[in-house]
This record gives structure tokens, C-alpha cells and sequence, in this order.
């Protein structure tokens, strides 16, 4: 418990200088225990500078997803976050989490890795997940809802994903139709949700919502079909992004978006997805599973966040979720 103490004081103190000896008396520990908590949180990555006549300094701390670091960035949440998970290494999140939700876990448990070795993506896709440069971070949900009101979730995340990422380093995403999280026209996140009904009643069991989000990844990180379309925070913000205040901030935004969705009041989101979206008034193309493709243009988004698009012939149809895939007339988006 010495090294959180320590961590704690430290923290409070804002970059201040803390005398051992007030350490040691406010914590009830003896100097050595002190001088051992500093050495074990030094090996752990916080910078702590020690001077002579002034004591000890929290100069700067890791970029660890670790439940610590994370906390010490998160405001109070409702359910969103209640638990907080943290792994160096897992398979999957959300395998991890759906493993979890039928042992009984916690609504709101939130879980997140450092990397994943068996990250998965949307239509039995992989999602790669490299260690230190990415956020990995999946959510438990048991919202007392009928199943057809969780549709909009995922989207609903994609616009959590985007604000969190605005108020920790400015970074202005758009959203690709469905739920694509994008940065200058290329894919900067990607969200799964995975969710069982009770066979017998159709009563939803649990609701896991995963999310990855690309930090600081290079085109050497990806392979090279992802390199072409995918980008990360730091490649295109040129400046470094915390991941744990960024994780914090995405917990808080879910937080957020679960009790509109829980209240059955969308509006604001649906609005902000709008505005968001980076297809709308623009060509697309259609791709169907066989390999079809048809030119439309983007007309708006519904209630139920369908995609509304006029075809060459002038008729409109609304395009719902998994039914199509969306791409630009060139690339990802454009
Ligand atoms: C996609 O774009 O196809 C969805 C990718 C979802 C990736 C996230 S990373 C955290 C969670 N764990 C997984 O295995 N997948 C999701």
C-alpha cells in the first residue's frame, strides 16, 4: 500500500516538493519504507526527482494503461467504469468480457490491454492491436432494454470515441457510415459489439461494446492493406497523446452515452452524428457481400441511423447497418 500512498501524496501535490520527512509522517511509514515505495514506482515509470533539503517531486508519469493511471484521470461516472480491469496482454477484450458477463460480472466493468494477441474486428476480421500504442478497451452493459433499442449503439460509441478525442488532444473525427471513427480520411478507431439473448425469452443476457483506438501507431505497426487505410492520434496530430487520459475520457463519454440511451433520449447524438459524418452530401460506393458495387449519394442519416442514399436511377433507399458496406469513390472515405 506505501507506493499508491506515496503515488497519492505526490500527485496531490501538483508537481510540488514533499520532504521525506512529511511523507513518512503523514503516512505513518518509516523513511526507508518511503525511499522504497519512490525506488518501486521509478522501476513502474513515474519520474520522481529527489533533491537534497526539498525531498521528492512527481515530475512525470508513465503512459501505462494501468487502473492507477487511468483513475487518476477519470471523473465520477454513473456505471460506466465502476470496475476498471487492466491487462498487459490478453487474447481479446471482448472475448475476455463475454467470458466475464456469464460468470456474473459487474454492469459497467470496463477492461482494457496494453495489446492483444487475438484483437477482433467486425465480420471475423482481426483487429491488430500492438503493445504501448493503442487503447484496447471493452465495456460490460446489461441495459434492461428490448433488443431492438441497442441497434444504435455502436454508433452511439463511435460518437463517444470522437468526443473523448476532442477533449483530450483536439483532434477533430469525423464518422464514416456506420461507425467508423476517422481522421483526415482514415480509420482511427474501430468498435465491436457483441451481445446474447436468453434463447427461450429473447431477454438480453449482456451487451460488450469494444473499442480500439489507434495512439501512436506508424504505418510500420499495421499491415500493409491496414497501413493504406488506417492512421493513429499522433501520426496525424504530430504531438504525443496521453492513453490513459484519453481512456479516461472515452470511459466518461460511454458513461455519458449509456444513460441517453438508457433514457431513450438520443437527439443530441443523433444531431452530433449528423455532423459528424463525413459521407453525407457525397458519392459513395455500395459494396455488397458478393462483390457488387453501385455508386449513390449520401443523402442523410435516420432516426434509426440508417443510411438515407439517392441511386443513379433517382430512387432513395435507407441502408441499414451490415446490409452494404460504405466506401468513398477513391478510398476509405473520399
Ligand atoms: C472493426 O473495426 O472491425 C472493429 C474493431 C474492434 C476492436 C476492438 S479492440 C477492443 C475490443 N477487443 C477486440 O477484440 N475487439 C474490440
Amino acid at each position: 500500500m506505501g507506493r499508491e500512498d506515496v503515488l497519492a501524496l505526490l500527485r496531490r501535490a501538483e508537481g510540488a516538493y514533499l520532504s521525506g520527512e512529511d511523507l513518512s509522517r503523514r503516512l505513518g511509514l518509516s523513511r526507508a519504507a518511503v525511499w522504497k515505495a519512490v525506488s518501486a514506482l521509478r522501476q513502474e515509470g513515474y519520474v520522481i526527482e529527489a533533491r537534497t533539503g526539498l525531498g521528492y517531486r512527481l515530475a512525470d508519469t508513465p503512459d501505462a494503461l494501468t487502473e492507477q493511471e487511468i483513475r487518476s484521470f477519470l471523473g465520477p461516472t454513473d456505471i460506466v467504469g465502476r470496475e476498471v480491469r487492466c491487462f498487459d496482454e490478453l487474447g481479446s477484450t471482448n472475448t475476455y468480457l463475454k467470458e466475464l458477463a456469464l460468470a456474473g460480472g459487474a454492469e459497467g466493468t470496463v477492461v482494457t490491454a496494453n495489446c492483444q494477441t487475438a484483437g477482433r474486428g467486425r465480420l471475423d476480421r482481426s483487429f491488430q492491436s500492438p503493445a504501448d500504442k493503442g487503447i484496447y478497451l471493452s465495456v460490460l452493459l446489461r441495459p434492461e432494454l428490448p433488443p431492438e433499442h441497442l441497434f444504435p449503439v455502436t454508433a452511439l460509441s463511435g460518437v463517444a470515441v470522437c468526443r473523448a478525442a476532442e477533449r483530450v488532444c483536439g483532434a477533430r473525427a469525423g464518422l464514416k457510415w456506420p461507425n467508423d471513427p476517422v481522421l483526415n480520411g482514415r480509420k482511427l478507431s474501430g468498435i465491436l459489439t457483441e451481445l446474447s439473448l436468453e434463447g427461450e425469452t429473447g431477454r438480453l443476457q449482456y451487451l460488450v461494446v469494444g473499442i480500439g483506438i489507434n495512439v501512436s501507431q506508424g504505418p510500420e505497426d499495421f499491415t500493409p492493406e491496414v497501413a493504406q487505410m488506417a492512421t493513429s492520434l499522433v501520426r496525424e496530430l504530430g504531438r504525443p497523446v496521453s492513453r490513459p487520459a484519453l481512456a479516461a475520457a472515452l470511459i466518461e463519454e460511454l458513461d455519458r452515452m449509456y444513460a441517453a440511451l438508457r433514457q431513450g433520449n438520443l437527439t443530441d447524438f443523433l444531431a452530433e452524428y449528423r455532423r459528424r459524418c463525413v459521407n453525407l452530401g457525397k458519392p459513395v460506393q455500395l459494396l455488397g457481400s458478393d462483390g457488387t458495387r453501385q455508386r449513390a449519394q449520401a443523402l442523410d442519416v435516420d432516426e434509426q441511423f440508417g443510411l438515407m442514399v439517392r441511386l443513379p436511377d433517382g430512387q432513395e433507399r435507407t441502408i441499414r447497418s451490415g446490409e452494404v458496406s460504405v466506401r468513398g469513390l477513391y478510398g476509405y472515405v473520399e
